[in-house]
Order: C-alpha cells, then structure tokens, then sequence
C-alpha cells in the first residue's frame, strides 16, 4: 500500500536528466556577491545588453493599447514574413513565410521538431562537446543522443565521414549541427556545412541545424543550413544576436512537408507563443543598428582575450570564430574543470563555466569564458586570471 503510493509521487526516468553544473558556480559566486565581492561572471551565455529600443517601445505600445491574446499557433503572420525578409536581406535567400514557425525561444523549437521529425527510440548524432539540452531533450523524449566526438582537425566539428562511420555502427534517423557552436565558439565554413548535409541527406539522416548564434560571427560569415537544403529544419531565436533571452521567442524554417505537423503539435502544447515577445520580436529587426554596436563589443571582447589570456597563461583555446564563447583548454593546470572553475571564482572572482557541462568524455580538462559583458571587464578579468595563475 505504501509503496503503491509511494510510486504516485516519484518523477519518470525520462525526467532524470543531469543539471547544470553551471549552477553550482553561479551559486557560488552569489555568495562572493552577498558578502561584498566583485565578480566578473563569464558563466552564463547571454548577452548583458537589453533587447533593441524599437522591441521594447513595441511591447510598450502593445501594453498600452491593452488585450494581449492568443495568436496563431505558426505565429503572428507579419513576424512569419518578417523572419522571411530577414533570410532575404542576411543570406540572399527567398523563404516562403509559410515555411516559418515562431516558438518559444528556439528550446522549444528543439522539443517541436524532435517531436514532428522522430519516433521514440530513434537515434540522433550530436557533435561532442555540444549544448547540453540537446541530448537531454531527445532522451526526456524517448529517442537517443548519440555523441560523436570532434576533435582540432576538424575544427571541432561534425566530418560526413564520422557521422557516415557512426551511421554503419548503428543507422541514426537525425543529426543535430550547430554553427556557430556552443561550448566551443568555432564555425563550420560553408562547404563544409553543405558537405556533411549532403551526405546526412544520402543515408536518409534527418538535418536540424542550430542557428541560434547566426549574426554573431567574426572569423567568417555564418552560412544557413536553409540555403543548402529545402529538406533542413533550420532552428533560431531573438535571444543572442537581438539580446532577447528573457523574451522567451525563437523560430523554426521547416520543410513544408512538416509544417501541418508542427503547427498540430503547437496548437496543443502551448496554442501559440507570448504575444508580446513576438511584437517585440518584429520590431527588432528594426533596431540592428543597436545590435550591431553589440557585436561590436563583443568583437573588442574578444580581442583582449585571444590576446591577453595567452600573456595570462591561458594559451590553449579553440578557433574563437563566434557567438560569444571562448573555451580554453586548461589541462596544463587542473584535470577536474569544476574544480578549477571554482577555485578560479574563490581565488581570482572570475566565474566561467567548467567543461564538463558540456562535454562527459574530456570537459573535465576545459573551461568556456563567455565574453558577452562589457569591455573593462574583459580587460579585469584578464588581469585578475593572469595574476592568479603566476600566485
Ligand atoms: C546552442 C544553443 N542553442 C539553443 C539555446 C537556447 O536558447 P533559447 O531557448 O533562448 O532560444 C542556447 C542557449 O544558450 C544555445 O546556446
């Protein structure tokens, strides 16, 4: 009697998905916080600018005029052919906006798509180290992540031929790409992109790529998996490059065959996304000017740490070619991240993130810095690593 009861109140084994270490750092550093320390908080992976001025006048305006209700499951229609116009002006691509779903930032767009595009059981390829919610979605979902490791000749990136020699060890139904990445900040030119898409699309391997960082590329210029395939669910949100975590808005350009699916599942699971946030949303496209002085910073951010964290001692990272991450190998140091990463906060009042958050088979000799924070931090944080490490 009692253990039947007992069974009413305990969680699924699909919800037993790892947490965040993350957030033993951020907890930590809460702490410094409490008791009077500065800390200069490289952890989380958002951008500390507010959304565009023209986002927040339009969901001022939106308050003001009053009913705020449901929408369309697909999304507000101006905002669908708004993220159209913008493949047009970034990529010189024409979409159809009836190729466009708007969701709840583009987490959401993951839980859709997987859902439209896999049965439970089914195998997905994920680059290694990666976003950890990948994986974690898919097994809440049923279906199983299958991580493929990246390695520097590569770029850390997905090769055709890994993705091949791990299709004919067990056949994968899908393949998540995400350029540029996160934990590592590399991208994947755009040959190489179209490479691994035609030869995922030979065997029938589903394609859904991560655009989510499009806009914040420096090296080169990102290229959407959209240009290259009609059959490619592209997924990406107003959260990085239109600085709109909190809002909560992404979308999805799918291939036609699986908007009705989508639009079904939307419908049920959530009706439609914020209507605020998707007015929001359209109206930021008007303020790029404002986002470009962003990414300018982040640029300058940059600079100072591929430049000063070698002087700090830091002189192992990968290619640092976008969004906002710079993941550093620190081997030389400390083979346990977490606990280098909590020393490093302790001791210097950095926070990063450790690298076993993203990556179970060699995080533990990694850290990611994200560089989303103002520029006399940056030089701060450089100059605190660096006297820290020299102790
Ligand atoms: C690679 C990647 N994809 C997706 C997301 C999810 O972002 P959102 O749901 O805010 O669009 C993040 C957030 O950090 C991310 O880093």
């Amino acid at each position: 009697m009692l253990d039947a009861a007992k069974r009413l109140i305990t969680p699924s084994k699909r919800s037993d998905v790892p947490p965040f270490m993350v957030m033993d750092v951020m907890a930590a550093a809460a702490r410094i916080e409490a008791a009077g320390g500065h800390v200069i908080h490289m952890e989380v992976g958002q951008p500390a600018a507010p959304a565009p001025a023209t986002a927040i006048h339009a969901a001022q305006a939106a308050l003001a005029h009053g009913r705020i209700g449901y929408t369309e499951a697909l999304g507000i229609p101006a905002l669908r052919e708004r993220i159209a116009r913008h493949y047009a002006d970034s990529y010189n691509l024409t979409l159809d906006p009836a190729r466009v779903v708007v969701t709840t930032g583009s987490s959401a767009g993951f839980i859709l798509a997987f859902l439209a595009l896999f049965e439970p059981g089914e195998r997905v390829a994920l680059a290694n180290p990666g976003y950890p919610p990948y994986r974690h979605i898919l097994s809440a979902l049923g279906c199983e992540p299958v991580l493929i490791e990246t390695s520097a000749e590569t770029r850390w990136a997905l090769t055709g031929e890994a993705l091949l020699a791990a299709h004919q060890r067990k056949p994968l139904s899908g393949v998540v790409i995400a350029s540029p990445a996160n934990p590592t900040g590399t991208m994947m030119a755009a040959d190489a992109l179209a490479r691994l898409i035609a030869v995922a699309e030979a065997e029938g391997i589903r394609v859904i790529s991560d655009e989510i960082y499009h806009g914040l590329d420096y090296a080169f210029a990102a290229a959407t998996a959209a240009a290259i395939s009609p059959r490619a669910v592209v997924i990406n949100s107003f959260s990085k490059y239109f600085c709109m975590t909190g809002w909560r808005v992404g979308w999805m350009v799918l291939p036609e065959s699986l908007m009705r699916a989508v639009e079904r599942l939307q419908q049920n699971l959530a009706i439609s996304v914020p209507t605020l946030s998707q007015l929001a949303a359209q109206a930021a496209f008007d303020g790029r000017a404002e986002m470009d002085a962003v990414k300018h910073g982040y640029e300058e951010n940059r600079r100072i740490l591929t430049v000063g964290l070698p002087q700090a001692g830091l002189d192992k990272f990968l290619p640092v070619d976008g969004a906002f991450y710079l993941y550093a190998d620190i081997s030389r140091f400390s083979s346990d991240s977490l606990d280098f990463a909590k020393r490093m906060l302790e001791e210097a009042h950095v926070a990063a993130t450790p690298g076993i958050d993203f990556d179970p088979v060699n995080g533990h000799n990694f850290l990611r810095f994200c560089y989303a924070g103002s520029t006399p931090e940056m030089h701060e944080a450089v100059a605190r690593i660096g006297k820290w490490l020299k102790r």
